[in-house]
């Protein structure tokens, strides 16, 4: 690991974790809290904290109706818990949040992992503030925070000689699979199950739960991932047979991996499996793609892949990438593949087709520039990583005072706290899926009555059992997280 030059530096790594965590140990303990019973909040406790939103959050449950009338299942965003009513924000701050009530929450949502300087930072809001004033967020042309941007990420992220910003992970994850193909003129894709790359018709296919395949593809018709494939965490002799069997049926374009494991390390892999899969991918001549929107600069600013020390042949990059403003997506990598991807209106060559009218507008790259100028100058992967630990540490110490089944664990600043397990649930058997449909069900009921607790205790959390911690956690914020988090804790 490289060491930080400065003098006044405190922290010795460059990175947000200060040591793997121990797989085999955690993936124990998630299996024992898979075979018990769910143990939920207790019945007369849900009904306390679910007064909570009827006497503290009028304001947001009037917002939250009207919702109801012109957004479909009245909410838009898929990460925070909606149960039993979103929260209608008003500010937001630091570690902190307010809702239209005044209430006061502590901000582990930290929009989905993207604000790792903390909510609303004011540094990089004065700088887009002022772009803004001069030329609005978009004009169409080239700006010189395009270039800026780029050159940044390029020279932090280790595998990135190019870079090509774009308008979601989502979309830059549809452009890495349509690069991989075209620069290796092969068609299969594999992913692993479980993991998430947005919500494109083709990588919506095994996720969430490994072996569920087009579960989640209503509205998908199955020739949009008739050229996908799914591999099983952990597994590569599995993916191996894999990639002999296609190399007989036309070949593989690239594997696809978060390289902290499924649904942003939920089910994380072992230190050495990026390596692994590296030599592996190097073996068949695929391309390995990470996905690194969430691992990207809040790992620390050369990603996973820095801390691994594995170089991705692309990367893909979101969240942090702009410090929490719209627009954040860009792929990057080695300069021939990347020379594949057409600029502009295109030539006469064949290449890569991507767009997006606002793609790479000034609000982004000014926004994108300064959160990572920011990111450098704080050490705030270091910091919210040193948070991470010390929420992670309280956490384990409070679920072993109490005696409870749950599990914590933590890769620097993305802390896992599963007490239902639902996320960890696998259809390997398919003779089972009906059941385990069933049992997903209530594990998922149980996850969303923590949401809520967590909500009425002053806390904001994502889906109920991930917390992003920020430059902006301090020991304070943390220590009265864990006093809240131990006041829910105690209501199961
Ligand atoms: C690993 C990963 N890849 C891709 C995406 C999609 O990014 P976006 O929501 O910007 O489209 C996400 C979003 O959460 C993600 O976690």
């Amino acid at each position: 690991m490289t060491t930080v030059a400065s003098t006044t530096d405190q922290f010795v790594s460059e990175f947000s974790i200060s040591r793997w965590c121990d797989t085999a140990d955690v993936l124990a303990r998630l299996d024992a809290l898979l075979k018990q019973p769910i143990r939920p909040i207790r019945p007369e406790n849900m009904s306390q904290v679910l007064s909570y939103f009827d006497t503290h959050c009028r304001q947001s449950k009037l917002v939250a109706t009207a919702a109801e009338h012109v957004i479909p299942g009245g909410v838009q965003h898929n990460l925070a818990f909606n149960y039993p009513h979103p929260l209608a924000i008003r500010a937001a701050d630091g570690a902190y949040l307010s809702d239209l009530d005044g209430n006061r929450y502590i901000d582990f949502l930290q929009a989905g992992g993207a604000t790792l300087l903390g909510a609303n930072y004011r540094p990089v809001r004065e700088r887009v503030q002022a772009v803004l004033a001069e030329c609005g967020p978009v004009t169409g042309l080239l700006h010189e925070y395009e270039v800026k941007l780029a050159e940044l990420v390029c020279r932090h992220v280790p595998s990135v000689e190019m870079f090509r910003m774009l308008g979601s992970g989502t979309e830059a994850v549809m452009a890495a699979i349509r690069l991989a193909r075209a620069h290796t003129g092969r068609k299969w894709i594999v992913k692993m199950g479980g993991g998430y790359h947005g919500w494109s018709d083709q990588m919506v296919y095994g996720i969430r739960v490994p072996g569920t395949g087009r579960m989640d593809a209503a509205g998908i018709p199955r020739s949009a991932a008739a050229r996908i494939q799914e591999g099983f965490p952990h597994d590569l002799h599995a993916l191996r047979r894999r990639l002999q069997l296609n190399r007989l049926r036309g070949g593989t374009a690239a594997v696809i991996v978060e390289p902290f494991g499924p649904e942003s390390g939920t089910r994380p892999v072992t230190a050495e499996f990026n390596g692994e899969l590296r030599t592996l991918c190097d073996e068949f001549e695929v391309l390995l793609i990470f996905d690194e929107v969430v691992t990207g600069f809040r790992t620390g600013l050369s990603g996973a892949q820095g801390y691994f020390d594995v170089r991705p042949d692309l990367t893909v990059f979101g969240k942090c990438l702009t410090g929490g403003y719209p627009m954040s997506g860009g792929v990057g990598g080695q300069r021939d593949i990347m020379m594949n991807l057409a600029g502009g209106l295109g030539g006469s060559q064949k290449k890569v087709l991507v767009g997006g009218t606002l793609s790479a507008n000034p609000l982004s790259c000014v926004a994108g520039y300064y959160s990572i100028l920011e990111m450098e100058k704080t050490q705030a992967a270091q910091h919210a990583g040193r948070a991470g630990d010390r929420l992670c540490a309280g956490l384990t110490e409070i679920i072993d005072r109490l005696g409870l089944p749950y599990v914590a664990y933590n890769q620097g600043s993305i802390v896992h706290l599963q007490t239902s397990g639902v996320m960890l649930m696998d259809a390997r058997n398919p003779f089972k899926l009906i059941k385990l449909v069933r049992e997903a069900e209530s594990r998922k009921r149980s996850m969303e009555e923590f949401g809520a607790a967590y909500c009425a205790h002053g806390l904001i959390t994502l889906a109920g059992s991930r917390l992003y911690t920020s430059l902006a956690d301090t020991d304070e914020v943390i220590d009265e997280a864990l006093n809240r988090f131990e006041d829910v804790l105690k209501l199961a």
